[in-house]
């Protein structure tokens, strides 16, 4: 790995570690010690543990359900169904995008791997052995296993629990101007379309699904240690799923193993154990195996998409169309923002100025595990990313024009930032041509296209793909962006104590992004206090202020802005509190990052470790004692973070192989927190980004058998398969954010995946080749190969 980061001008000394310090990692100690504490490490006196029976049909109509042999056996406390559930009003549970979900089957299964049953035991081999010999009789069903079929007027109804329900269909949704587009596309000197398909695949954290319930009949107290990456919101569908008082219920999400989105939606697991526990009265432990896993929790993507673009024969964009079909499973239980049903596909529109668009999604019912998470992105922005930027640099080709120079004419320039889409979004700021020179210049662009009609002529295939991303984090605002109607804030407390060392609490949740380290640095640039000196906690309900979790890179433009806001409002106070110990007035003071002094007097002043003291020791009448806040942030608009990948690949045309000689990636997430922890997301992203392009994905045979459900079916990438990476960076702020930050979490996987196959294609485009649907594995390009020679 190389980098080209410039550093951010520091304000503080590695010793405070402000923002831009590559500070190391602090939670990183206890997991290289083995000390971290994950749910499985949890152990509570007279824990039960619990497996679940699961369907091995995709679809079929359930007769009877035989638990006594289950029962009978030693060492069994309970066998839980559905209709036992159905007896508590707990056999179905609202999902976090409004629709709902059987916690364990009683009627249908409608995916393999579905919940039927489970056994609570005194151990968890005991538990698996005994939920493996429960018997279910079943009449079976046309499995529906792809949206197209699902959407014919034939296919069996596979909703038919939901009232009202007359077809497959999950939702429809439609974005942009169409007639104002028609009108475009009657103009246009040329049209190109791409059809192409996004497959489904799974973001596989390390760490499984689990929970510890431990509700305590005598006091109604639930304690819930859950793999959540978003506590808060799961403390209330559980209050509005189990009828629990909200009070009552305190959910806390441990270290965390990875998440990636998976674990952003609510499991029937999670509400069956804690079921369990109220009604058996001792705590119950549910750790998923891997495959359980990778069949039955949140999938990302499965989404066909059709787009067309009208050009001019001088390259200019005149406008798009999209159609999409989204493959949502069996329930629609990704979360999603209620007033953007198909989530941000309609960002892309991406880094292009063009006054009009015109984007249709739908969302469709299938026999597969529910799908559609924001795998590390934010909802379907990945698939809209891969979509325009595929279609872009087609269009250059059609119109024998460079991709790059393409791109250059038609991006939104610098002075044109905010920028309104045409379908509506508001972009913060942007200088998409200084991140694309710069990733140009790194790769040696010239120089590459010209070693590539050398090597054609040599009977080499060499191919040169870019990606210009534009990324959208950070929901909300609340008006626009709600969870169940939960507006999309977030929010930190700070407290300083009299020492000067403090307490952050926020209400996001790290899956190992690194809060602990950067958010500490944010209150260091404020207020001055070594990042050292400051713990960040997370994770607790009952210990934190509520916030909507972490997921679709929100936690640096929403919980990060909060965290500086609360550190602000601290800062303002202890002035009030120094100019007492000083005798002088507030406006007499300055501040220099932890320090105030009296102006023309430098000699007289005081560290906010002294004023912090004074806050609990000597503040006067009119100033409440303490130096702690709580601030929720609801963010005036999103955060567009943006970059350019280029990505070089040498195919071997004997065998298809395609191997990444070089891989260039600029990003621009504004202000970097962390440099070196910013490239640590790059790099897991790009990672991903590359996994998705040439190996990772889950497919299903006909009866909806899902085909990767392990390690060895399902291929996620190793450090021998990744690429060598070299990253680049250039520094825009956010005008909007406190400390002019943009998320970054995602935006790697979002924007590289374009980039691999763009390489890929380019090399094979004068043989005919316009598309190679991902994964773009050695036996498709060589079977395309094959096919355009005859
Ligand atoms: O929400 P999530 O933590 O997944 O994503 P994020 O807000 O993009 O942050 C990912 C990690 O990168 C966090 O530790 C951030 O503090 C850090 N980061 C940074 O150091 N500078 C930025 N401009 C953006 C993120």
């Amino acid at each position: 790995m190389t980098t080209t980061a410039e550093p951010h001008s520091l304000l503080t000394t590695p010793e405070v570690g402000g923002l831009g310090h590559s500070r190391k990692r602090v939670e990183d100690a206890r997991f290289v010690e083995g000390r971290g504490n994950y749910v499985d490490d949890i152990v509570l006196p007279g824990m039960l543990h619990m497996a679940i029976h699961r369907s091995p049909l995709a679809h079929a109509r359930i007769l009877s359900i035989d638990t006594t042999e289950a029962a009978a056996m030693e060492g069994v406390i309970a066998v839980i169904t559905g209709e036992l559930l159905a007896g508590f009003n707990l056999a179905w549970m609202p999902t976090m995008s409004g629709d709902t979900q059987a916690v364990l089957a009683t009627d249908k299964v409608r995916f393999q791997g579905q919940e039927i049953a489970a056994v609570i035991a005194t151990d968890r081999y005991l538990a698996q052995d005994a939920a493996d010999r429960i018997v279910v009789e079943y009449e079976e069903l046309e499995p529906i296993v792809t949206p197209q079929r699902s959407l014919e007027p034939d296919a069996p109804l596979i909703r038919d629990d939901k009232e009202g329900q007359t077809s497959n269909e999950c939702y429809t949704w439609e974005s942009g101007d169409k007639e104002a587009t028609d009108a475009a596309f009657a103009k246009a000197d040329k049209v190109v379309s791409l059809d192409t398909f996004y497959p489904r695949s799974h973001p596989a954290p390390l760490e499984t699904c689990a929970i510890v319930a431990d509700v305590n009949s005598a006091t109604g107290q639930a304690t819930l240690y859950m793999t959540s990456q978003a506590p808060h919101a799961h403390r209330t569908v559980f209050a509005l799923v189990a009828g629990l008082p909200e009070q009552n219920i305190r959910i806390v999400s441990p270290d965390i193993g990875g998440g990636f989105g998976n674990k952003v939606p609510v499991y029937p697991g999670y509400v069956v154990a804690t079921a369990a526990s109220l009604v058996i009265g001792k705590p119950v432990k549910w750790v998923e195996t891997r495959t359980e896993n990778l069949i039955s929790t949140g999938f990302g993507r499965d989404y066909h998409m059709h787009g067309k673009l009208a050009v001019t024969n001088e390259g200019k964009i005149l406008g798009l169309k999209v159609d999409m079909l989204s493959d949502q499973g069996a329930f629609f239980s990704d979360a999603q923002p209620t007033k953007f049903k198909a989530g941000l596909f309609h960002i892309v529109t991406g880094s292009y100025d063009y006054p009009v668009a015109h984007v249709t999604t739908r969302g469709a019912y299938t026999n597969k595990a529910p799908g559609g998470v924001a795998y590390r992105c934010s909802f379907r922005v990945t698939e809209a990313s891969y979509m325009i930027e595929r279609l872009v640099q087609n269009a250059a080709y059609e119109l024998g024009m460079d991709p790059a120079d393409f791109r250059m004419k038609n991006f939104i320039k610098k002075d044109q930032f905010p920028y309104l889409s045409p379908t509506g979004f508001v972009y913060d700021s942007g200088d998409y041509e200084g991140a694309m020179k710069l990733a140009l210049d790194m790769v040696g662009y010239d120089q590459i296209q010209e070693e590539k009609e050398q090597a054609r002529a040599e009977g080499r295939l060499v191919g040169i793909g870019i990606a210009s991303f534009t990324e959208v984090v950070g929901a909300g605002h609340g008006d626009d962006y709600d969870i169940l109607g939960l507006r999309m804030f977030d929010s930190a407390e700070l407290r300083v104590h009299p020492t000067g060392k403090a307490i952050l609490k926020l209400g996001v949740r790290s899956q190992g992004q690194g809060h602990e380290t950067t958010f500490a640095q944010i209150v260091a640039e404020e207020l001055g206090i070594p990042a050292s000196d400051i713990k960040v906690v997370e994770g607790d309900t009952d210990n934190t202020p509520y916030g909507l979790g972490t997921y679709a890179s929100r936690s640096t433009p929403v919980a990060g802005a909060a965290t500086a806001v609360i550190a602000r409002k601290l800062r303002d106070k202890a002035r009030k509190i120094a100019a007492h110990l000083l005798e002088a007035s507030e406006e007499d003071l300055e501040w220099e990052v932890g320090k105030f002094s009296v102006k023309g007097d430098p000699e007289s002043s005081v560290t906010i470790q002294d004023v912090a003291f004074a806050a609990y020791t000597n503040v006067p009448e009119s100033i409440e004692a303490g130096l702690e806040g709580v601030h929720y942030y609801d963010p005036p608009n999103m955060t567009y973070p943006f970059g350019t990948y280029v990505v070089v690949v040498d195919i071997d045309p004997g065998t298809g192989q395609w191997k990444v000689r070089r891989m260039v990636a600029v990003d621009d997430c504004g202000v970097r927190i962390n440099p070196m922890i910013v490239e640590g997301q790059i790099h897991g992203g790009l990672t991903e980004g590359y996994a998705m392009s040439s190996m990772q994905h889950i497919s299903f045979d006909e009866q909806g058998n899902c085909i990767g459900s392990n390690f060895l079916d399902y291929l996620v990438p190793t450090a021998w398969e990744t690429p060598r990476f070299e990253l680049g960076a250039t520094v825009t702020p956010s005008p909007h954010h406190p400390i002019g930050a943009k998320g970054v979490g995602e935006s790697a996987t979002v924007g590289s995946p374009a980039a691999f196959v763009n390489a890929v294609i380019d090399a094979l485009w004068h043989l005919g080749i316009r598309n190679i649907d991902m994964p773009v594995s050695a036996d498709r390009v060589w079977a395309a190969m094959e096919e355009a020679k005859s």
